[in-house]
Formats: structure tokens, sequence, C-alpha cells
């Protein structure tokens, strides 16, 4: 098995930086950037696959954080045979976006970004703040209102129940861009899918919570073994 870790909108793969060093042998995959002009959960579900298949990985646990996944569910809905598990982190089978942060982040991206980055974490500690707005400033204006619109036309709510793979759906208690609801509707909507919080955790609960968030990853892996 294969831990691949897949980024959400706005960020980058450094938001899996405590995570690659602590499951040796994961990867954490870098989403295409602005120059690839990716503007659907489907597209980007395709390069990973690619990615995925380029590397000879053939029993992949995706873990996807937000839009990452996203196209997680994507992948397992479309029976990519080298998908063994998913990890929804911070995720959901819908993902509408606020109008309100599209048109802030489009209005006046630098102040938007470190509004949107204060939101990412339940206790907006000045370093955390800062290492999401890098992110947010490396995948760019036009491409994080990409990502974001991508989230935002994305629903498989009707869909979940045909995914036969090992879930588990891991948010931050204190998640307020994808509630502990929106996990509660994969868990009931996949069969055996384990639903987790993170307590004291917002959306980025590997960034916040590293190490709660990692054992709830090993104990996940270890129930596939
Ligand atoms: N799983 C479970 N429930 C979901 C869901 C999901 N994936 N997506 C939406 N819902 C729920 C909503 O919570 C809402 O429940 P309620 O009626 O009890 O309040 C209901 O389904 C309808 O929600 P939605 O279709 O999203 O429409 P809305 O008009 O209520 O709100 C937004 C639209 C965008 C304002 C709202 O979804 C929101 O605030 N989202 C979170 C903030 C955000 O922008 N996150 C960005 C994520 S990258």
């Amino acid at each position: 098995m294969t831990l691949v870790f897949v980024h959400g909108a706005g960020c980058t793969r450094d938001v899996f930086m405590h995570q690659t060093g602590a499951f040796p042998g994961s990867i954490a995959l870098e989403l295409p950037g602005e120059e690839a002009g990716l503007e659907r959960v489907e597209d980007f579900a395709a390069a990973v696959a690619d990615a995925v298949r380029d590397a000879g990985i053939r029993n992949a646990v995706l873990c996807g954080s937000s839009m990452g996944g996203a196209i997680a569910l994507e992948l397992a809905l479309q029976r990519n045979a080298r998908v063994r598990a998913l990890v929804l982190l911070g995720s959901g089978a819908r993902l509408r976006v606020a109008p309100a942060i599209l048109e802030a982040l489009e209005a006046d991206f630098p102040s938007a970004s470190r509004d949107f980055a204060r939101r990412l974490f339940a206790e907006p500690a000045p370093g955390l703040v800062e290492t999401a707005v890098r992110m947010l400033e490396r995948r760019g204006q036009r491409q994080t209102l990409a990502d974001l619109r991508a989230c935002d036309a994305f629903d498989r709510v009707e869909r979940l129940g045909e995914i036969r793979l090992p879930v588990l759906a891991l948010n931050g208690s204190l998640d307020t861009l994808t509630p502990p609801k929106y996990a509660l509707l994969l868990g009931d909507r996949i069969s055996g899918a384990k639903v987790e919080t993170v307590e004291h955790a917002g959306h980025l609960a590997m960034l916040e919570r590293p190490r709660e968030t990692n054992a709830a990853l090993q104990a996940f892996l270890d129930s596939l073994a």
C-alpha cells in the first residue's frame, strides 16, 4: 500500500509537511497549476490517476484534503483499479463555496487570501496563517479561484452508495469550511465508512493538529493491513 496525499484548493503539497516524514514511502502530489488550465474535479482526478500510474503505484490509499478528497471520491466512483482505500480529510460529497469568498479573492487577492488563510484554522496562530498564505500565493489567484469553482460545481451525494472501498472521513471538530456534518453524510451513505474527528482543529487539521491526525491515519492504515 502506498499513501498518496492530494492537496486541496489554493494549497500545495506543503500542506502535508507533517505527514510525509511520518509515513515513510508516502508521496504528496502537487496538482497541476495555472499552466494546465484545469478547472473541474474530473480533470484533476485524471491528472492524479496519471501520476499514480506513472509512479507505478498499484495499491494507493488516497488521502485527500478538501478538494483532494473530492478528487479521491471521483477516482473511487470511476473504479480506478489502483485505488485501494480513501481518507477524506475535511472534505465532502458536495463542496459549495460561499460566493462572498470567491468575490473577495477575485477583488483583492492579497488581502482576501490572508482572511481565507485565517479561516482554515480553529486557532489561527501566526505561523499557521503564514504557511497557508504562502501556499495561496504559490497556487496563485487564478488557479485558487479555478480550484474553488471546481469545488463549487462538485456534487456526488447521490452516488456515494456506489463506493465499495474502505473509507475514513476525518474532520476537524471546528472546521467551518467543511463542517463535521459533511463527514457524517459520507459515513451514512458509504457502506462501512469510518467517521472520526480531530478535536480542536479547523479545516487543515493535518497542519494544526498533526499528531492527532497522524494517529487517526495510522489506525486506519493498520485496519487495512
Ligand atoms: N454534506 C452534508 N451536508 C451538506 C453538504 C455536504 N457535503 N453540502 C451542503 N450540505 C448541507 C448544508 O449544510 C445545508 O444544510 P442546512 O440546510 O441544514 O443548513 C444544506 O446542505 C444546503 O447547503 P448548500 O447547498 O451548500 O446551500 P446553502 O445555500 O445553504 O449554502 C454556502 C451555500 C456556499 C454558503 C454554504 O455551503 C457554505 O457556507 N459552505 C461552507 C463555506 C465554504 O465556502 N467552504 C469552502 C470549501 S473549500
